[in-house]
């Protein structure tokens, strides 16, 4: 890969030993997939945040490279969710060793740079790439959000490499960074109005289907902003999708060679219906209704409050989201509705990397298909599949 004086430099260790170590990364990256070269980022996005995930070894690893105080990301770059609510905690019922561990995890990124956002939608809280833009992040969902909805480009990178790249602020130039990968290789045609977990289910469906290829879909409805991000977090769960096109509503589906792919499917009502369904595991009764994933918007907050309001809530409440959001959802007066229903607005953590499974929950229901994915796999816990108002049970 071809690499600049000052780039050779930073290599050579004259910038410092962060500095050479994430270059490091960088350049067997890159030399792995055949980059030509970096290429300037704007934006980074670090996952590998939870203690659940990467242990003492990561929090060893975080608390070498920030000591040498060498190396600090330059550009926007933000955290992914921890595994618990960093302030809360305790009130949530999270294990104390375990909060004491996430949170000195989360100080080391801050060392390093990287914003305590904390948050898998960090373009809903300031870290909003341009069209174009060259950009490094490594939550899939996001990922599948900002290559798609928003147009910049990233390839689905590891923790280590969008760390990496923010403290450098280059990434290697290689795969959806180039024009020539971003066509589409799938057409999706599907045949009925959807709403809510049907987009999931959707995502789910396709995202097996293609892998990691490029799924170009036309619907009968206009999805919103919040069907696009449930949409891109369940192709990015069952498949390795990076980036998807939709007629008339993302910005590069008339780059996508649409007219020149031969696979075609369709979907119908009946494969959404039967997906939604298998993605339930249990009929047993649901103890943690568990939304937000990717994590909620101020609309979808918005939305369960009105659901909520007035009512007493049979089974436990998360929403799960950023404490940008919540502040908001706080003036709003959501948070309150939601809370004397008897529910929670949960900052920073998820249902997939909040250890939920040491908690005394059994029985999740979630309105992701991600979150039904991945709930049984890495918490051992069954899954209820459906929409919110189905989900939450009143007194
Ligand atoms: Fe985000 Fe956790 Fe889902 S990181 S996409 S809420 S699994």
């Amino acid at each position: 890969m071809f690499l600049t004086k000052e780039e050779q430099e930073m290599c050579d260790g004259e910038y410092g030993e962060t500095i050479r170590k994430s270059m490091d990364i960088l350049v067997a990256l890159g030399d792995i997939y055949g980059a030509s070269g970096l290429v300037d980022i704007t934006s980074a996005q670090v996952s590998g945040v939870s203690y659940k995930t990467i242990g003492d070894a990561g929090l060893e690893y975080l608390q070498d490279l920030a000591r040498d105080g060498s190396g600090k990301a330059t550009i926007n770059a933000s955290l992914n969710p921890p595994g618990t609510d960093l302030d809360n905690w305790e009130e949530l019922g999270f294990p104390k060793d375990f909060a004491i561990k996430q949170n000195e995890i989360v100080d080391a990124y801050a060392d390093l740079g990287i914003s305590k956002t904390c948050t898998c939608t960090p373009y809903l809280v300031g870290n909003v790439p341009r069209f174009r833009d060259h950009v490094s992040w490594s939550e899939s969902s996001a990922v599948a959000y900002v290559n798609s909805v928003i147009g910049a480009r990233t390839n689905r990178e590891g923790g280590p490499a969008a760390l990496a790249a923010a403290i450098v602020g280059k990434t290697p130039l290689y795969g959806f960074h180039l024009d020539e990968n971003r066509k589409a290789n799938l057409v999706v045609n599907v045949t009925t109005d959807l709403k809510g977990a049907d987009f999931g289910a959707l995502g789910y469906i396709i995202g097996k289907v293609v892998g990691g290829g490029v799924p170009y879909f036309k619907l009968q409805n206009a999805p919103n902003n919040n069907n696009l991000k449930t949409l891109g977090a369940a192709l990015a769960s069952s498949g390795s999708v990076a980036l998807y096109h939709m007629e008339n509503i993302t910005p590069e589906y008339q780059l996508a060679g649409e007219e020149d792919v031969e696979d075609i499917m369709f979907i119908s009502d009946k494969e959404i219906a039967e997906t939604r369904e298998s993605l339930t595991t249990t009929d047993k009764e649901i103890d943690l209704v568990c939304l937000g994933c990717p994590h909620a918007s101020l609309e979808e907050i918005k939305e369960v409050a009105s659901i909520v309001q007035g009512k007493t809530i049979k089974n436990k409440l998360w929403i799960c989201t950023s404490v940008s959001v919540k502040a908001t959802a706080d003036r709003m007066g959501y948070t309150k509705i939601i809370e004397s229903a008897g529910g929670n607005v949960v900052c920073d953590t998820c249902m997939v990397v909040a250890p939920i499974e040491d908690m005394g929950f059994e029985v999740i229901g979630v309105n992701s298909a991600k979150a039904a994915n991945y709930v049984p796999s890495m918490c051992g816990l069954d899954v209820v599949y459906d929409d919110v108002e189905n989900l939450v049970k009143f007194q």
